[in-house]
Protein backbone atom coordinates (compact mmCIF):
# COMPACT_ATOMS: atom_id res chain seq x y z
CA UNK A 1 0.00 0.00 0.00
CA UNK A 2 1.82 3.21 -0.88
CA UNK A 3 1.44 6.53 1.35
CA UNK A 4 -1.61 7.79 -0.50
CA UNK A 5 -3.71 5.19 -0.10
CA UNK A 6 -2.85 4.82 3.40
CA UNK A 7 -3.55 8.84 3.96
CA UNK A 8 -6.88 7.96 1.83
CA UNK A 9 -7.79 4.91 4.37
CA UNK A 10 -7.14 6.53 7.36
CA UNK A 11 -9.41 9.52 5.80
CA UNK A 12 -11.95 7.25 5.83
CA UNK A 13 -11.46 5.60 9.53
CA UNK A 14 -11.32 9.09 10.59
CA UNK A 15 -14.41 10.20 8.42
CA UNK A 16 -16.29 7.25 9.81
CA UNK A 17 -15.22 7.58 13.80
CA UNK A 18 -16.44 10.81 13.51
CA UNK A 19 -19.69 9.69 12.97
CA UNK A 20 -20.15 9.03 16.12
CA UNK A 21 -22.14 6.07 15.95
CA UNK A 22 -22.64 3.44 18.93
CA UNK A 23 -23.40 0.04 16.92
CA UNK A 24 -23.26 -3.41 19.26
CA UNK A 25 -22.18 -6.77 16.85
CA UNK A 26 -21.12 -8.32 20.16
CA UNK A 27 -23.13 -11.17 20.72
CA UNK A 28 -25.54 -13.56 18.63
CA UNK A 29 -28.79 -12.16 19.57
CA UNK A 30 -32.19 -12.19 17.01
CA UNK A 31 -33.32 -9.08 16.12
CA UNK A 32 -37.01 -7.35 16.76
CA UNK A 33 -38.49 -9.25 13.54
CA UNK A 34 -37.18 -12.34 14.85
CA UNK A 35 -38.59 -12.03 18.52
CA UNK A 36 -41.87 -10.41 16.99
CA UNK A 37 -42.65 -14.02 14.97
CA UNK A 38 -43.15 -15.46 18.68
CA UNK A 39 -45.68 -13.05 19.97
CA UNK A 40 -48.69 -15.01 19.36
CA UNK A 41 -47.22 -17.48 21.81
CA UNK A 42 -47.65 -15.82 24.78
CA UNK A 43 -51.68 -15.31 24.47
CA UNK A 44 -52.50 -18.13 26.54
CA UNK A 45 -55.68 -17.85 28.99
CA UNK A 46 -57.59 -20.52 29.27
CA UNK A 47 -56.61 -24.32 29.16
CA UNK A 48 -53.74 -25.47 31.34
CA UNK A 49 -54.16 -29.14 31.43
CA UNK A 50 -51.35 -31.04 29.95
CA UNK A 51 -51.59 -34.18 28.29
CA UNK A 52 -51.11 -36.24 31.32
CA UNK A 53 -53.80 -34.43 33.89
CA UNK A 54 -51.14 -31.79 35.41
CA UNK A 55 -52.33 -28.34 35.64
CA UNK A 56 -49.44 -26.23 34.20
CA UNK A 57 -50.21 -23.79 36.58
CA UNK A 58 -49.06 -25.96 39.79
CA UNK A 59 -46.19 -27.46 40.56
CA UNK A 60 -45.61 -31.19 39.09
CA UNK A 61 -43.83 -32.64 36.04
CA UNK A 62 -40.41 -32.01 37.46
CA UNK A 63 -38.60 -33.64 34.42
CA UNK A 64 -40.70 -31.94 31.92
CA UNK A 65 -44.37 -31.40 30.37
CA UNK A 66 -45.19 -34.91 28.70
CA UNK A 67 -45.47 -32.65 25.44
CA UNK A 68 -42.47 -30.65 25.50
CA UNK A 69 -40.42 -33.97 26.68
CA UNK A 70 -41.77 -35.00 22.63
CA UNK A 71 -40.49 -32.14 21.33
CA UNK A 72 -37.53 -32.18 22.62
CA UNK A 73 -37.07 -35.93 21.56
CA UNK A 74 -37.77 -35.35 18.01
CA UNK A 75 -35.40 -32.18 17.74
CA UNK A 76 -32.44 -34.09 19.39
CA UNK A 77 -33.64 -37.74 18.21
CA UNK A 78 -33.63 -39.27 21.51
CA UNK A 79 -36.99 -40.78 23.51
CA UNK A 80 -39.01 -38.88 24.99
CA UNK A 81 -38.40 -40.74 28.42
CA UNK A 82 -34.64 -40.05 28.08
CA UNK A 83 -35.17 -36.35 27.66
CA UNK A 84 -35.14 -33.44 30.70
CA UNK A 85 -37.32 -30.12 29.56
CA UNK A 86 -35.84 -27.40 31.87
CA UNK A 87 -36.46 -23.65 32.55
CA UNK A 88 -35.19 -20.96 30.37
CA UNK A 89 -31.48 -21.78 29.31
CA UNK A 90 -29.47 -25.03 28.10
CA UNK A 91 -26.44 -23.47 29.75
CA UNK A 92 -28.23 -23.09 33.06
CA UNK A 93 -28.85 -26.68 32.64
CA UNK A 94 -24.75 -27.77 31.24
CA UNK A 95 -23.77 -25.71 34.23
CA UNK A 96 -26.27 -27.87 36.69
CA UNK A 97 -25.03 -31.33 35.11
CA UNK A 98 -21.14 -30.03 35.31
CA UNK A 99 -21.91 -29.35 39.25
CA UNK A 100 -23.68 -32.47 39.83
CA UNK A 101 -20.75 -34.47 38.29
CA UNK A 102 -18.33 -32.21 40.61
CA UNK A 103 -20.54 -32.40 43.76
CA UNK A 104 -21.95 -35.79 43.48
CA UNK A 105 -20.34 -37.71 40.51
CA UNK A 106 -21.56 -38.54 37.43
CA UNK A 107 -23.13 -41.35 38.95
CA UNK A 108 -23.75 -42.65 41.88
CA UNK A 109 -20.62 -45.24 41.49
CA UNK A 110 -18.28 -42.58 40.12
CA UNK A 111 -15.57 -40.21 42.63
CA UNK A 112 -17.20 -36.80 42.40
CA UNK A 113 -15.27 -34.70 40.44
CA UNK A 114 -14.18 -32.23 42.82
CA UNK A 115 -12.67 -34.81 45.25
CA UNK A 116 -9.87 -35.60 42.06
CA UNK A 117 -6.64 -33.38 42.25
CA UNK A 118 -7.12 -32.50 39.38
CA UNK A 119 -10.44 -31.93 36.02
CA UNK A 120 -9.79 -31.21 32.29
CA UNK A 121 -11.82 -31.07 29.79
CA UNK A 122 -11.20 -31.10 26.07
CA UNK A 123 -11.81 -27.56 24.54
CA UNK A 124 -12.22 -27.56 20.77
CA UNK A 125 -11.35 -24.08 19.48
CA UNK A 126 -12.42 -21.80 18.64
CA UNK A 127 -15.36 -22.22 20.37
CA UNK A 128 -18.25 -20.88 22.72
CA UNK A 129 -16.56 -18.16 25.37
CA UNK A 130 -19.51 -19.34 27.73
CA UNK A 131 -18.23 -22.89 28.07
CA UNK A 132 -14.98 -21.93 28.50
CA UNK A 133 -15.62 -19.30 31.32
CA UNK A 134 -18.07 -22.15 32.86
CA UNK A 135 -15.12 -24.27 32.90
CA UNK A 136 -12.92 -21.79 34.57
CA UNK A 137 -15.23 -20.86 37.74
CA UNK A 138 -15.58 -24.45 38.05
CA UNK A 139 -12.64 -25.07 38.10
CA UNK A 140 -11.77 -27.38 35.09
CA UNK A 141 -8.61 -27.36 33.39
CA UNK A 142 -9.34 -26.57 29.72
CA UNK A 143 -6.55 -27.91 26.86
CA UNK A 144 -7.56 -26.35 23.56
CA UNK A 145 -8.09 -28.20 20.43
CA UNK A 146 -8.20 -27.05 17.11
CA UNK A 147 -11.59 -27.38 15.40
CA UNK A 148 -11.22 -27.85 11.78
CA UNK A 149 -14.04 -28.34 9.42
CA UNK A 150 -14.92 -31.55 10.28
CA UNK A 151 -14.55 -31.07 14.12
CA UNK A 152 -11.95 -31.25 16.44
CA UNK A 153 -8.77 -32.89 15.38
CA UNK A 154 -9.86 -36.17 16.49
CA UNK A 155 -6.06 -37.68 16.73
CA UNK A 156 -5.16 -34.97 19.18
CA UNK A 157 -8.31 -35.65 20.76
CA UNK A 158 -7.88 -39.67 20.69
CA UNK A 159 -4.29 -39.02 22.44
CA UNK A 160 -5.49 -36.65 24.92
CA UNK A 161 -8.62 -39.17 26.56
CA UNK A 162 -5.75 -41.14 27.44
CA UNK A 163 -4.96 -39.45 30.13
CA UNK A 164 -8.13 -40.11 33.13
CA UNK A 165 -7.81 -36.81 34.43
CA UNK A 166 -9.44 -36.00 31.49
CA UNK A 167 -13.05 -36.02 32.23
CA UNK A 168 -14.75 -34.71 29.54
CA UNK A 169 -14.63 -32.67 26.28
CA UNK A 170 -17.70 -29.56 25.38
CA UNK A 171 -18.41 -28.65 21.84
CA UNK A 172 -21.47 -27.19 19.44
CA UNK A 173 -21.50 -29.78 17.19
CA UNK A 174 -23.62 -28.26 14.64
CA UNK A 175 -23.34 -24.92 12.85
CA UNK A 176 -20.63 -24.44 15.77
CA UNK A 177 -20.58 -20.86 17.76
CA UNK A 178 -18.17 -19.32 15.87
CA UNK A 179 -16.78 -20.91 13.23
CA UNK A 180 -19.81 -22.59 11.84
CA UNK A 181 -18.74 -26.27 11.28
CA UNK A 182 -20.69 -29.24 11.63
CA UNK A 183 -18.78 -32.54 12.89
CA UNK A 184 -18.70 -34.87 10.30
CA UNK A 185 -19.86 -38.54 10.22
CA UNK A 186 -16.76 -39.89 10.99
CA UNK A 187 -15.39 -37.45 13.98
CA UNK A 188 -19.05 -38.21 15.58
CA UNK A 189 -18.14 -42.17 15.30
CA UNK A 190 -14.71 -41.34 16.73
CA UNK A 191 -15.88 -39.27 19.51
CA UNK A 192 -18.64 -41.82 20.52
CA UNK A 193 -16.20 -45.25 20.35
CA UNK A 194 -12.53 -44.12 21.41
CA UNK A 195 -11.36 -45.58 24.37
CA UNK A 196 -11.31 -43.34 27.04
CA UNK A 197 -9.12 -43.89 30.29
CA UNK A 198 -11.78 -41.99 32.57
CA UNK A 199 -14.82 -44.21 32.63
CA UNK A 200 -16.59 -41.39 33.89
CA UNK A 201 -15.80 -39.64 30.92
CA UNK A 202 -18.79 -37.37 29.07
CA UNK A 203 -18.94 -35.08 25.77
CA UNK A 204 -21.44 -32.10 27.04
CA UNK A 205 -22.88 -31.85 23.17
CA UNK A 206 -24.25 -28.47 23.19
CA UNK A 207 -26.65 -28.81 20.16
CA UNK A 208 -27.79 -25.45 20.33
CA UNK A 209 -28.17 -24.54 16.39
CA UNK A 210 -29.86 -27.92 15.58
CA UNK A 211 -32.62 -26.33 13.71
CA UNK A 212 -30.88 -23.19 13.00
CA UNK A 213 -30.53 -23.74 8.58
CA UNK A 214 -30.06 -20.68 6.77
CA UNK A 215 -31.12 -22.72 3.64
CA UNK A 216 -33.86 -24.92 2.98
CA UNK A 217 -32.30 -27.12 0.65
CA UNK A 218 -28.46 -26.75 1.41
CA UNK A 219 -27.95 -27.59 4.94
CA UNK A 220 -25.94 -29.51 7.15
CA UNK A 221 -26.47 -32.69 9.01
CA UNK A 222 -24.98 -34.18 12.16
CA UNK A 223 -25.30 -37.62 12.66
CA UNK A 224 -27.39 -38.71 16.02
CA UNK A 225 -23.93 -38.95 18.60
CA UNK A 226 -26.34 -41.02 21.05
CA UNK A 227 -27.43 -43.93 18.74
CA UNK A 228 -23.35 -43.48 17.85
CA UNK A 229 -22.56 -44.05 21.52
CA UNK A 230 -25.30 -46.58 22.39
CA UNK A 231 -24.30 -48.42 19.22
CA UNK A 232 -20.19 -49.03 20.30
CA UNK A 233 -21.16 -49.33 23.86
CA UNK A 234 -20.83 -46.40 25.54
CA UNK A 235 -24.54 -44.98 26.01
CA UNK A 236 -23.63 -42.71 29.26
CA UNK A 237 -21.15 -40.87 27.65
CA UNK A 238 -22.73 -38.10 26.20
CA UNK A 239 -25.04 -35.58 27.46
CA UNK A 240 -27.00 -33.37 24.72
CA UNK A 241 -28.45 -30.53 25.14
CA UNK A 242 -30.35 -27.44 23.49
CA UNK A 243 -33.31 -24.64 23.77
CA UNK A 244 -35.85 -22.89 21.79
CA UNK A 245 -33.40 -19.39 22.68
CA UNK A 246 -33.30 -18.90 18.93
CA UNK A 247 -36.27 -20.58 17.81
CA UNK A 248 -39.09 -18.20 20.32
CA UNK A 249 -37.38 -15.71 22.63
CA UNK A 250 -33.78 -15.61 23.92
CA UNK A 251 -33.55 -16.16 27.47
CA UNK A 252 -37.62 -16.61 27.54
CA UNK A 253 -37.58 -20.10 25.81
CA UNK A 254 -37.44 -23.65 27.47
CA UNK A 255 -34.41 -25.79 27.41
CA UNK A 256 -33.78 -29.49 27.58
CA UNK A 257 -31.51 -32.19 28.05
CA UNK A 258 -31.27 -35.59 26.47
CA UNK A 259 -29.19 -38.77 27.70
CA UNK A 260 -29.27 -42.21 28.45
CA UNK A 261 -31.56 -43.64 31.08
CA UNK A 262 -29.25 -44.01 33.17
CA UNK A 263 -27.82 -40.36 33.10
CA UNK A 264 -31.54 -39.15 32.84
CA UNK A 265 -32.38 -41.27 36.27
CA UNK A 266 -29.24 -39.47 37.58
CA UNK A 267 -30.05 -36.35 37.34
CA UNK A 268 -33.60 -36.90 37.79
CA UNK A 269 -32.78 -38.11 41.25
CA UNK A 270 -30.22 -34.71 41.51
CA UNK A 271 -33.36 -32.52 40.93
CA UNK A 272 -35.92 -33.92 42.98
CA UNK A 273 -34.70 -31.09 45.69
CA UNK A 274 -32.97 -29.10 43.26
CA UNK A 275 -36.26 -27.38 42.63
CA UNK A 276 -40.40 -28.70 42.76
CA UNK A 277 -40.98 -27.83 38.61
CA UNK A 278 -39.45 -26.01 35.96
CA UNK A 279 -41.89 -23.20 34.45
CA UNK A 280 -44.46 -25.32 32.77
CA UNK A 281 -46.56 -22.16 31.72
CA UNK A 282 -43.79 -21.64 29.63
CA UNK A 283 -43.58 -25.07 28.65
CA UNK A 284 -47.19 -25.33 27.80
CA UNK A 285 -47.48 -22.36 25.39
CA UNK A 286 -44.21 -23.62 23.69
CA UNK A 287 -45.66 -27.12 22.40
CA UNK A 288 -48.84 -25.02 21.57
CA UNK A 289 -47.38 -22.59 19.42
CA UNK A 290 -44.72 -25.22 17.98
CA UNK A 291 -46.28 -28.93 18.54
CA UNK A 292 -43.83 -30.91 16.40
CA UNK A 293 -40.40 -30.76 14.56
CA UNK A 294 -42.44 -29.82 11.58
CA UNK A 295 -43.76 -27.06 12.77
CA UNK A 296 -40.38 -25.68 14.56
CA UNK A 297 -38.65 -26.30 10.66
CA UNK A 298 -41.64 -24.02 9.07
CA UNK A 299 -41.08 -20.99 12.12
CA UNK A 300 -37.44 -21.48 11.83
CA UNK A 301 -37.99 -21.00 8.07
CA UNK A 302 -39.25 -17.40 8.92
CA UNK A 303 -36.72 -16.63 11.42
CA UNK A 304 -34.31 -17.91 8.09
CA UNK A 305 -35.81 -15.21 5.53
CA UNK A 306 -34.73 -11.78 8.54
CA UNK A 307 -31.02 -13.05 8.64
CA UNK A 308 -30.15 -14.58 5.74
CA UNK A 309 -29.77 -11.35 3.90
CA UNK A 310 -27.66 -10.30 6.67
CA UNK A 311 -25.22 -13.29 6.57
CA UNK A 312 -25.23 -12.39 2.42
CA UNK A 313 -24.49 -8.97 2.63
CA UNK A 314 -21.29 -9.66 5.60
CA UNK A 315 -20.14 -12.02 3.04
CA UNK A 316 -20.69 -10.15 -0.02
CA UNK A 317 -18.81 -7.07 1.76
CA UNK A 318 -15.88 -9.19 3.14
CA UNK A 319 -15.40 -10.90 -0.44
CA UNK A 320 -15.61 -7.83 -1.92
CA UNK A 321 -13.14 -5.82 0.38
CA UNK A 322 -10.99 -8.26 1.77
CA UNK A 323 -10.53 -10.84 -0.84
CA UNK A 324 -6.43 -12.16 -0.46
CA UNK A 325 -6.14 -10.85 3.72
CA UNK A 326 -7.60 -13.13 5.87
CA UNK A 327 -10.17 -15.75 5.62
CA UNK A 328 -13.27 -16.28 6.75
CA UNK A 329 -16.18 -18.85 7.29
CA UNK A 330 -19.29 -19.42 4.85
CA UNK A 331 -21.80 -21.14 7.35
CA UNK A 332 -25.00 -22.50 6.23
CA UNK A 333 -26.64 -22.20 9.62
CA UNK A 334 -26.33 -20.64 12.95
CA UNK A 335 -25.40 -17.37 14.05
CA UNK A 336 -21.98 -16.27 13.86
CA UNK A 337 -19.53 -15.94 10.70
CA UNK A 338 -15.52 -16.34 11.39
CA UNK A 339 -13.43 -13.98 10.16
CA UNK A 340 -9.47 -15.13 10.21
CA UNK A 341 -7.39 -11.95 10.74
CA UNK A 342 -3.73 -12.17 9.13
CA UNK A 343 -2.22 -13.40 12.49
CA UNK A 344 -1.50 -10.60 15.58
CA UNK A 345 -4.32 -8.07 14.23
CA UNK A 346 -7.54 -9.44 15.93
CA UNK A 347 -6.79 -7.42 18.94
CA UNK A 348 -6.27 -4.63 16.73
CA UNK A 349 -8.97 -4.85 14.37
CA UNK A 350 -11.54 -5.22 17.46
CA UNK A 351 -10.25 -2.30 19.08
CA UNK A 352 -9.96 0.27 15.74
CA UNK A 353 -13.98 -0.55 15.75
CA UNK A 354 -14.54 -0.06 18.95
CA UNK A 355 -12.93 3.38 18.67
CA UNK A 356 -14.68 3.82 15.66
CA UNK A 357 -18.18 3.13 17.57
CA UNK A 358 -18.98 -0.31 16.56
CA UNK A 359 -18.76 -3.00 19.63
CA UNK A 360 -17.64 -6.78 18.35
CA UNK A 361 -16.99 -9.68 20.68
CA UNK A 362 -13.18 -9.04 22.46
CA UNK A 363 -10.78 -10.61 20.58
CA UNK A 364 -9.63 -13.78 22.16
CA UNK A 365 -13.66 -14.43 23.47
CA UNK A 366 -13.66 -17.76 21.39
CA UNK A 367 -10.51 -19.15 23.37
CA UNK A 368 -10.06 -21.07 27.09
CA UNK A 369 -9.05 -17.73 28.99
CA UNK A 370 -9.13 -14.83 26.14
CA UNK A 371 -6.00 -16.22 24.66
CA UNK A 372 -6.23 -16.65 20.93
CA UNK A 373 -2.59 -18.08 20.53
CA UNK A 374 -2.58 -16.55 16.44
CA UNK A 375 -4.05 -12.83 17.59
CA UNK A 376 -6.55 -14.10 14.42
CA UNK A 377 -10.10 -15.13 15.08
CA UNK A 378 -13.09 -12.53 15.17
CA UNK A 379 -16.16 -13.75 15.84
CA UNK A 380 -19.05 -11.08 13.68
CA UNK A 381 -22.15 -11.57 14.94
CA UNK A 382 -24.66 -10.15 12.39
CA UNK A 383 -28.26 -10.98 13.45
CA UNK A 384 -28.78 -8.82 16.07
CA UNK A 385 -28.35 -5.26 14.47
CA UNK A 386 -30.75 -4.20 11.81
CA UNK A 387 -30.03 -3.98 8.07
CA UNK A 388 -28.97 -0.16 8.36
CA UNK A 389 -26.68 -0.57 10.92
CA UNK A 390 -24.79 -3.81 10.06
CA UNK A 391 -24.00 -1.78 6.70
CA UNK A 392 -22.43 0.73 8.61
CA UNK A 393 -20.73 -2.03 10.51
CA UNK A 394 -19.20 -3.50 7.62
CA UNK A 395 -18.04 -0.25 6.06
CA UNK A 396 -15.83 0.32 8.93
CA UNK A 397 -14.88 -3.35 9.41
CA UNK A 398 -12.84 -3.90 6.38
CA UNK A 399 -11.21 -0.96 7.04
CA UNK A 400 -10.46 -1.26 10.46
CA UNK A 401 -8.69 -4.59 8.98
CA UNK A 402 -6.64 -2.99 6.45
CA UNK A 403 -5.23 -0.53 8.75
CA UNK A 404 -4.05 -2.97 10.87
CA UNK A 405 -2.75 -5.88 8.58
CA UNK A 406 -0.92 -2.28 7.26
CA UNK A 407 0.66 -1.80 11.13
CA UNK A 408 1.41 -5.05 11.16
CA UNK A 409 3.16 -4.64 7.64
CA UNK A 410 5.25 -1.88 9.62
CA UNK A 411 2.98 0.81 7.84
CA UNK A 412 2.15 3.47 10.50
CA UNK A 413 -1.05 5.56 11.24
CA UNK A 414 -1.28 9.11 12.95
CA UNK A 415 -3.09 7.17 15.04
CA UNK A 416 -0.83 3.78 15.22
CA UNK A 417 -0.04 2.59 19.33
C1 LIG B 1 -23.60 -22.62 21.57
C2 LIG B 1 -24.57 -21.92 22.46
N1 LIG B 1 -25.12 -22.58 23.49
C3 LIG B 1 -25.99 -21.99 24.31
C4 LIG B 1 -26.35 -20.67 24.13
C5 LIG B 1 -27.30 -20.05 25.08
O1 LIG B 1 -28.41 -20.85 25.17
P1 LIG B 1 -29.49 -20.64 26.33
O2 LIG B 1 -30.11 -19.32 26.11
O3 LIG B 1 -30.44 -21.77 26.11
O4 LIG B 1 -28.78 -20.74 27.63
C6 LIG B 1 -25.80 -19.94 23.07
C7 LIG B 1 -26.15 -18.53 22.89
O5 LIG B 1 -25.49 -17.79 22.22
C8 LIG B 1 -24.90 -20.60 22.21
O6 LIG B 1 -24.34 -19.95 21.18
Amino acid sequence: MDSMELTELWQRYERFRKRGLKLDMSRGKPENAQLDLSVPMLRMDSDFICEDGIDARNYGDTTGIPEARRLFSELLGIPANQIIVGGNSSINMIHDALTRALLCGPMEVDTPWSKLPRVRFICPVPGYDWHFHMCETLGIEMIPVQLGPDGPDMDAVERLVMDPEVKGLICVPMYSNPSGITFSDETVMRLASMKTAAPDFRIIWDNAYCVHHLYEHDRDHLMNIYDACEASGNPDRVLMFTSTSKITFAGGGIAAMGASPANIARHSALLTYQLVCYDKLNQLRHVRFLPDKAAVEAHMAKHAGIIRPKFEYVLDVLEKELSGIGTWSRPKGGYFICYYAPEGCARRIVDLCRDAGVTLTPAGAPYPHGIDPKDSTIRIAPTFPPMSELKSAMELFPLAVKIAAAEKRGQLFPFSK
